[in-house]
């Protein structure tokens, strides 16, 4: 993980004159509520201390010029009145992306000259590209006086990332960037966006919360991610719902059913993870964070069994955390790879990521990238 500090004086040397500002909006991981957004189901993420950081001032002409701490030297230029969907591609299309989406929205935005630096790990799970477009949809409304609220910011991301990118993600991501607050996690409704942050001391009750990067992510990922969206669609529509989250737990069965038997465990994976959702809810409001630990690794098992998005190097991570003590642990996002989280009592933390960098590599598998995860504030102008 790299962190640039001198970044004002990049922005100068690249584009000659001082931005106007720093935005950060953070990545995030999920406890629990995995593939249910697009459902319209519950989901309970929090927001990481890493963030990315946009700098930007406007130009009156136009132009859109990017560049990014990652990729020294590189200035991407675009002309703001032809941005089309489809028509950047790489690290680029996520800002250009909110600003055509801006654009499409009726707001008034031309260029800006905009310097990105991140410490989100990228291709890792953990939504570096929805901070990325988070962090620049800030700074457009502030410095454009747009007056969006920050749930009106995810939309227009959310939107940025489905029309421009072509990526058919949820609004987890977005909202979890632009709204979660430090020391709680954010339980949203995606279907309507009510949301409420529910306290989560974790160091208060002896505990770590250990994000591994298993460092792989499977070329699969995309494809089958529309394609597991497309399932849940099928079936609500087969069912005469709205969507899966309009089926109850207890009209679980008789659905089933009545389903053809390869969308089967996808309708049962989100039933019973929009259940857990509320119950780690309940759980965390009534006895404390350890209690959410048997219920990340029951989502764990759905979603490597039902959803099949869990992949070996995942499993792995899980269960050897799981056998060295940890309380649960369970993959976080999107899935095919990316990252593994586990709930660990303090003094257990040290046993179980060498545990887990371990059996990594006597699998053969990529060395594995260990964090821990404090829950942070959401988006956030800096200066
Ligand atoms: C990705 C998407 C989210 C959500 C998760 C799975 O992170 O961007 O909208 O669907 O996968 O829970």
């Amino acid at each position: 993980m790299t962190t640039t500090t001198d970044t004002t004086g990049t922005f100068e040397r690249l584009y000659g004159h001082a931005p106007e500002g720093v935005w950060a909006a953070p990545g995030r991981v999920n406890l629990i509520g995995e593939h249910t957004d697009y459902n319209d189901g519950f989901v309970l993420p929090i927001a990481l201390p890493q963030s990315v950081r946009a700098q930007v001032r406007r130009r009156a002409d136009g132009v859109l010029r990017l560049s990014s701490t990652r990729v020294p030297g590189e200035v991407v230029e675009l002309d703001v009145a032809a941005l089309a969907p489809g028509g950047v591609s790489g690290w680029a299309a996520y800002p250009a992306a909110v600003v055509w989406t801006l654009r499409q929205a009726g707001h008034p935005v031309g260029g800006a000259d905009v310097l990105l630096d991140s410490d989100v790990p990228g291709g890792a799970g953990l939504s570096s590209s929805a901070a990325l477009e988070c962090a620049v949809a800030i700074a457009y409304n502030d410095l454009h006086g747009l007056g969006l609220d920050a749930p009106g910011l995810a939309l227009l991301a959310q939107r940025a990332e489905n029309e421009f990118v072509g990526v058919p993600c949820g609004i987890m991501d977005q909202m979890a960037s632009m709204t979660c607050r430090a020391g709680a996690a954010l339980h949203l409704d995606a279907r309507d966006l009510s949301a409420r942050h529910v306290p989560l001391d974790l160091a208060g009750a002896d505990l770590a919360l250990l994000v591994i990067d298993t460092r792989v992510q499977h070329d699969l990922a995309d494809g089958a991610y529309a394609a597991l969206r497309a399932g849940c669609e099928r079936a609500a529509e087969l069912l005469g719902l709205p969507a899966l989250r309009d089926l109850a737990a207890a009209d679980l069965p008789a659905a089933l059913d009545r389903l053809p038997a390869e969308l089967v465990p996808l309708v049962r994976h989100v039933v019973t993870e929009n259940g857990r959702v509320e119950q780690a809810v309940a759980e965390l409001e009534r006895r404390g964070p350890a209690a959410l630990g048997p219920i990340l690794t029951a989502g764990h098992a759905s979603l490597r069994d039902d959803y099949r998005t869990s992949c070996p190097e995942t499993d792995l991570a899980v269960a050897t955390a799981v056998a060295a003590g940890a309380l649960g642990a369970r993959m976080t996002g999107g899935g095919f790879g990316g990252s593994v989280i586990a709930l660990v009592e303090t003094a257990v933390a040290d046993t179980v990521v060498k545990a887990v960098t371990g059996a990594s590599a006597f699998a053969g598998h990529a060395e594995p990238r260990v964090y821990r995860a404090v829950p942070s504030e959401g988006a956030r102008r800096l200066s």
